[in-house]
């Protein structure tokens, strides 16, 4: 089986990427062949300034081997080393009907936020089909709001297949019966229903568009104060406090190991502790967690050429995992 996921280069990484994404990455390197990639190309769209792209792509980078992303077992690369994958992005494109990406949620959210469009928001799931399809991915981890994109990604490499393979049969994409087997593979969608939304400390969807986040490797006097300030309500400290709308609640929940949160949580629903002191063992909770990736990112980011060693190693892979692809379509359409 082969799992594949990437992440986009455009901001820090906060708790809700960890605990949205991250860690299910890490679990999955142990079930198959993973790829995590750097969606840099991507990220193009929202960051327009070199100096800025380049240093993000780095902190994605050391973020997702301290969080533990293991060159061992899974291929680790930027988008960008692989730029087959803006090839078969256009060869893609010329089947994908424009209805389709009239009516991506990407697009058509941000257009209902007064964000003027251009094209690369607007073919953005063209350029992610590309990336799934050229490794042959069979699983893609992802969030709710990116499931669209990984089934117009089936779509689209079924009308690919449809189109330049003799004898395809929708139905039998491996073609076990017609012996017409597919040339790009149809991925699946896995989403994690056990992470729920990670609240940021306003209540909202924890996201770098809304300034709510707690990042994971902020410094640490950012890190206490965004901490400190998670909305409460006024509920004195003797009384019991709500579990509902109660973003501080709801990360103790996600944060603090199994076998301790049901003291957290009897202590919540008796009463007699203030929200302070449960902000405060919450910043504890933190470092506990993320103490050792904190250290072990500060000891990568002292030795850029081992970073930069390890993505090579890893595009290197990437490549030769999407080569066959790649030659399949160019022969298929006609480029050799
Ligand atoms: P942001 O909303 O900060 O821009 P992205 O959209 O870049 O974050 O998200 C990257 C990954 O992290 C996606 O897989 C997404 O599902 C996950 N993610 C981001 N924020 C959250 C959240 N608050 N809760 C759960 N998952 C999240
Ligand atoms: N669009 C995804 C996001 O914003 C990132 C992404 C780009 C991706 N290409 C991908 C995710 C391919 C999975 C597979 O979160």
């Amino acid at each position: 089986m082969r799992i594949l996921s990437g992440i986009q280069s455009s901001g820090q990484f906060h708790l809700g990427n960890y605990y949205g994404a991250i860690r299910q990455w890490v679990r999955l390197q142990d079930e198959g062949e993973a790829l995590y990639f750097i969606a840099n190309l991507h990220a193009l769209n929202t960051v327009r300034d070199a100096q800025r792209a380049r240093e993000l792509t780095r902190d994605a980078a050391l973020a997702m081997f301290s969080l533990g992303l293991d060159p061992k077992r899974a291929t680790v690369f930027r988008q960008s080393d692989v730029p087959e994958v803006a090839e078969l992005f256009w060869v893609l494109g010329t089947v994908v009907p424009l209805a389709n990406l009239e009516r991506a949620h990407s697009y058509k959210d941000k257009v209902a936020r007064g964000i003027s469009p251009d094209f690369g928001l607007f073919a953005y799931p063209v350029l992610m089909a590309a990336d799934i399809l050229l490794y042959g991915s069979d699983v893609v981890p992802v969030g709710k709001d990116q499931v669209q994109h990984v089934e117009f990604a089936r779509d689209w490499a079924t009308k690919f297949n449809v189109t330049y393979v003799q004898g395809y049969d929708p139905q039998d994409p491996l073609g076990t019966k017609s012996g017409a087997p597919g040339i790009l593979r149809l991925p699946e969608a896995r989403i994690e229903e056990a992470t729920a939304v990670v609240p940021g400390i306003d209540g909202q969807k924890m996201s770098k568009s809304y300034g709510n986040t707690i990042d994971l490797f902020g410094d640490e006097k950012d890190v206490k104060k965004r901490i400190m300030s998670i909305k409460t309500d006024s509920t004195p400290v003797e009384a019991p406090k709500p579990t509902a709308e109660a973003p501080l609640y709801d990360l103790l929940k996600l944060m603090t190991p199994p076998g301790e949160f049901a003291a957290v949580d009897q202590a919540w629903r008796a009463g007699g502790v203030g929200y302070g002191d449960f902000k405060k063992r919450l910043l504890d909770t933190f470092h506990a967690s993320f103490g050792p990736a904190r250290a072990r990112r500060a000891e990568l980011l002292r030795d850029p050429a081992e970073l930069e060693r390890l993505l090579s190693d890893g595009a290197q892979r990437a490549r030769a995992l999407a080569a066959p692809i790649v030659d399949a379509v160019r022969r298929a359409v006609g480029l050799r």
